[in-house]
């Protein structure tokens, strides 16, 4: 069987799994722009999957459309029989990979054993790696953090993953306890990359935290050629051209986020629920550091459909 990964050409660019942000219609925009050369699905709850309550949400989240592709699963839970049912469910929806989240640092998530709270259950990660492992031929993956609250724990908790002949491992260089409010480790990447080296010649390496766009990546590789890709995350805010060089003008802009809203309204017909508020979460994406923007964001933040939405922009244009 192929395996993603050994396609994939050095430096390859991810955009970075994100709750709330890079479901289907987010992707669709990030394809218009300039798309990364791998995917990843919003994190998708493994007992969610395997419950008869849960498992509309959680297919509605695994919704894979033919341009997304090579895209990856992320899955996340605390059961490893869990992680193994519906690990046997990815390939026949079209995913090229799965990976484990061991890193989100959400309270919750926490609370209920998974994400970051992974790193302080070594055994359990193991457990569900090879419950993953045992039930897929896709390659599997682990996304994390150097430690949940020193970062000194990067040294036996990366060593402990990269023994389990991962596919790809890549480390958001941040602890849990810091959050993204410190500067991402990037003092660190010599001995990160030492470690793979030793341990796990095989296992493609990626770094996330603070990579803001394609110039940033390859200023990075330039520095570290041993590493495999770069993820980028809160980079698409900032600029959603972020996998190409383009900087994009205000009317590219203003073209994107029409683009958007027809994507909303085509995938909002097509499920059951696709709430409106969260889309207010991504004015900002378009109507940024141009003249009138947070006045324009006003004006769009009082209107409650996609139509209104258009309405302001187009009155905006014409004036
Ligand atoms: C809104 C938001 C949602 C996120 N959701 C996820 C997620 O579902 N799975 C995951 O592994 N990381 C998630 N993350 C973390 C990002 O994937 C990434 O590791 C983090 O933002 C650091 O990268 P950056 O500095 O490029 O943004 C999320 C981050 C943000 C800002």
């Amino acid at each position: 069987m192929s395996n993603i990964w050994n396609e994939l050409e050095k430096p390859f660019l991810i955009l970075a799994p994100m709750e709330g942000v890079t479901d289907c219609v987010f992707r669709a925009v990030i394809e218009k722009a300039g798309r990364p050369d791998l995917f990843y699905t919003e994190f998708t709850n493994v007992s969610s999957f395997a419950s008869e309550r849960g498992r509309h949400d959680a297919l509605e989240r695994l919704t894979v459309k033919p341009e997304d592709k090579p895209i990856i699963a992320q899955i996340w839970g605390k059961n490893p029989e869990h992680f193994g049912e519906l690990a046997k469910n990815l390939e026949s929806m079209g995913f090229a990979g799965l990976d484990l989240n061991f890193g989100c640092p959400d309270r919750h998530v926490n609370k209920a054993g998974g994400g970051a709270a992974m790193i302080r259950t070594p055994e359990l990660a193991v457990e569900v790696i090879k419950q993953a492992k045992e039930n897929t031929n896709l390659p599997v993956s682990v996304k994390t953090r150097l430690g949940f609250t020193y970062v000194d724990e990067y040294k036996e908790w990366l060593p402990l993953l990269l023994k389990q002949n991962l596919t790809a491992l890549t480390v958001h260089l941040r602890t849990r306890k810091e959050m993204s409010k410190v500067a991402a480790h990037y003092e660190l990447i010599p001995e990160i990359i030492k470690l793979r080296n030793e341990i796990a010649p095989e296992t493609k390496l990626i770094l996330n935290g603070d990579i803001k766009n394609h110039a940033e990546a390859l200023a990075l590789y330039e520095q570290y050629p041993e590493i495999d890709g770069f993820m980028i995350g809160r980079g698409v805010f900032q600029n959603p051209y972020c996998f190409t060089d383009h900087e994009p003008t205000k009317q590219e802009l203003l073209d994107l986020f029409r683009f958007h809203l027809d994507e909303y309204d085509r995938h909002e017909k097509e499920v059951e629920k696709y709430p409106y508020e969260p889309l207010k979460h991504f004015f900002k994406v378009y109507i940024n550091s141009f003249d009138g923007a947070s006045d324009l964001r006003v004006k769009l933040m009082e209107c409650k459909t996609t139509d209104e939405l258009r309405q302001v922009i187009d009155s905006y244009e014409n004036n």
